[in-house]
């Protein structure tokens, strides 16, 4: 099919460097809408694909599912959004629209989901590519709106580190008689307190890091528990509803198990892979807990927790660097050096 070639960032494999990239974007069919990309937010999950840590990159990859843009180019039977229009994209382009789960509005658990990049592009016959290029073309069912009282940098991180905290804030019920956890401080870790203190939890952190502490009270939360010692981790035990753990890499989940309580869950949303040491079932059984995971959400989800931002005025804390400072951003949010997440300011490809 017809195509524009456009400027992107990406790499053609595990140990390169990310670099600028031509790749193609479909021409706009009915349905369609070609987005001219303004901000794309920087995920952990951008830096494990690009560096095949899950196993199943397929290069080249070009990143980025945080995406707020113009709308520049819509198609015939667009009826959801106009040329000029500010829109968002986030983790999801394309699902089978037909499965229960689609019916549900839960796309992102559709077994024919198209991910933003690294999923199957059937227009082209190519490697979807995400938001670290110069525009992008999506289907208008899976383009979002944007509160027009927003900071547009600020925003593109709630399309993928928001919905993936808020789905499960949402699923679990979490409101003002709730006591919610959050493992780790990054880019999920600092919007699940954001939306947890706003849903009217009470709102712990846990953290590796003592120099985090007073950043963590001033987004909001009640408690910083130094998950290293012990003796702070004594003092929480069976003190949780739900906890959302976001570390990215295996680590050991039995001593926040001992945090909740009665009915609580454990969400996994950060680490993909087996776990060691592996989960112990004693604690569970004796508490009647769960151990569960979570999927970035689905679009009308996505919707929802957008318009509460817009409500709330609820934005992520942003550093916005520019394309061509990625490989040492990757490198700072490997050392958790980023208060709370890098946005790419698009212009700067465009140069
Ligand atoms: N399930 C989903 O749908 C979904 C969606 C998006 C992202 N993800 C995944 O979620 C994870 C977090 O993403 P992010 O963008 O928030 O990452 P991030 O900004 O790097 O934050 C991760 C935080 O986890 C803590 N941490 C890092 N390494 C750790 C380790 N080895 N042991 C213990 N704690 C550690 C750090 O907090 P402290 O310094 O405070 O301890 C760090 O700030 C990534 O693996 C990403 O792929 C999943
Ligand atoms: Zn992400
Ligand atoms: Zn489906």
């Amino acid at each position: 099919m017809s195509h524009t070639v456009v400027k992107a960032y990406g790499t053609e494999s595990a140990e390169a460097e990310l670099k600028q990239l031509q790749i193609n974007r479909r021409a706009v069919t009915e349905k369609d809408i070609e987005i001219d990309i303004l901000y794309c937010g920087v995920c952990h999950s951008d830096l494990h694909f690009a560096r095949n840590d899950w196993g199943m990159t397929q290069y080249p990859v070009v990143p980025g599912h945080e995406i707020v843009g113009k709308v520049t180019q819509i198609g015939s039977g667009v009826s959801k959004h106009k040329i000029g229009d500010i829109v968002a994209v986030g983790c999801l382009v394309d699902s089978c629209r037909t499965c229960k789960n689609c019916k549900d509005d839960l796309e992102q658990y559709c077994p024919e989901w198209v991910g933003t990049y690294g999923g199957y592009d059937k227009h082209l016959d190519t490697n979807t590519h995400g938001g670290y290029s110069e525009t992008i073309v999506v289907g208008e069912a899976f383009v979002l709106s944007v509160p027009k009282n927003l900071d547009l940098a600020g925003i593109a991180p709630v399309l993928c580190a928001g919905i993936t905290t808020w789905s499960p804030l949402r699923h679990w019920n979490v409101g003002e008689d709730s006591k919610v956890a959050v493992i780790g401080l990054g880019g999920l870790g600092h919007m699940a307190i954001k939306l947890a203190v706003a849903l009217g939890a009470d709102v712990t952190l846990f953290s590796r890091s003592t120099n985090k502490i007073e950043d963590a009270k001033a987004l909001g939360t009640h408690q910083v528990i130094i998950s290293t010692d012990e003796s702070e981790m004594e003092k929480v035990l069976g003190k949780f509803d739900m906890i959302i753990d976001t570390v990215p890499y295996e680590h050991d989940l039995n001593p926040y198990i001992g945090t909740l309580n009665t009915n609580g869950t454990l969400v996994v949303v950060g680490y993909l892979g087996p776990l060691d040491p592996m989960v112990m079932t004693v604690p569970l059984i004796m508490g009647r807990k769960s151990v569960a995971g979570s999927l970035i959400g689905g679009i009308a989800e996505t919707q929802e927790l957008l318009d509460f931002c817009g409500k709330h005025n609820i934005t992520s804390d942003v550093e916005v660097i520019n394309m061509q400072e990625i490989n040492t951003a990757y490198e700072r949010m490997l050392k958790s050096d980023v208060k709370y997440r890098f946005v790419i300011d698009m212009k700067s490809l465009k140069s």
